[in-house]
């Protein structure tokens, strides 16, 4: 295999984030982690230096070239992400599923069964790739995913200017077989010039192939 990325230094984020309500108990989503995971593995054997920085996820990865970061909470990943996407990173990568809330406050002891209903105040959580697009350089590229069941292509392509990204991978619920639950996804690709390409529904080792197959084509024009 020709080593396309070699000598590129990659961040990816990837899994979800799990937000503490008491010891035991969390808020999470339904990410695997398989995504950013694949992205990772073929980046890796296409000869990049590769930064995971993962929420939990059942997943297992070794390679030389991959340094795991394991993080739990939106606040982690934000604080890791800070850390290593410095300005010797070429392309940042996120595919993290990345709690939007999280509970205000959190109980040392875990919460006993009272009658009636229970209320858990939630605060916003820091939009990571927001921030990574602020501190974003020149020579830097950026790549976001966006998950959306309505007027996809119009929020994907919010999502991909306010946060700064050269480009957006846009994965459609309403496609089946594709999302979270799935082996299989779906994708768009929409770019900051408003380009958009679309994909087969196919195995995420593939469409991992085809993100990277873009985003080669994407650093050499
Ligand atoms: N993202 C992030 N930090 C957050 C939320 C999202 O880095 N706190 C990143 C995701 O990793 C993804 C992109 O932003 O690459 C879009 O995430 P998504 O959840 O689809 O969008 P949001 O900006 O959270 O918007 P909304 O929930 O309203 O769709």
């Amino acid at each position: 295999m020709d080593k396309r990325f070699h000598n590129k230094k990659i961040l990816i984020s990837a899994g979800p984030t799990y937000e503490p309500i008491d010891p035991v108990r969390f808020i999470g989503n339904r990410s695997s982690g398989k995504m950013g995971y694949a992205l990772a593995l073929k980046l890796a054997e296409e000869g990049a230096q590769i930064i995971l920085i993962s929420g939990p996820v059942s997943l297992s990865i070794s390679h030389p070239n991959i340094t795991r970061i394991n993080v739990e909470t939106a606040e982690q990943m934000y604080d890791a992400c800070c850390t290593y996407f410095s300005s010797d990173i070429h392309i940042g990568i996120f595919a993290a599923a990345v709690a939007d809330y999280t509970p205000k406050d959190v109980s040392s002891s875990k919460i006993k069964k009272q009658d009636g209903e229970l209320t858990i105040t939630l605060v916003k959580t820091k939009d990571i790739l927001l921030e990574m697009g602020k501190r974003k350089q020149e020579n830097q590229i950026l790549v976001g995913f966006a998950l959306e069941t309505d007027n996809e292509i119009e929020n994907a392509r919010n999502k991909c200017s306010k946060k700064n990204l050269d480009f957006i991978v846009l994965n459609s619920l309403k496609d089946e077989g594709a999302g979270f639950a799935h082996d299989t996804n779906k994708i768009s690709i929409i770019n900051k010039y408003n380009k958009i390409s679309t994909f087969e529904l196919k195995d995420k080792a593939q469409v991992a192939l085809d993100i990277i197959d873009y985003l080669n084509d994407y650093i050499h024009v």
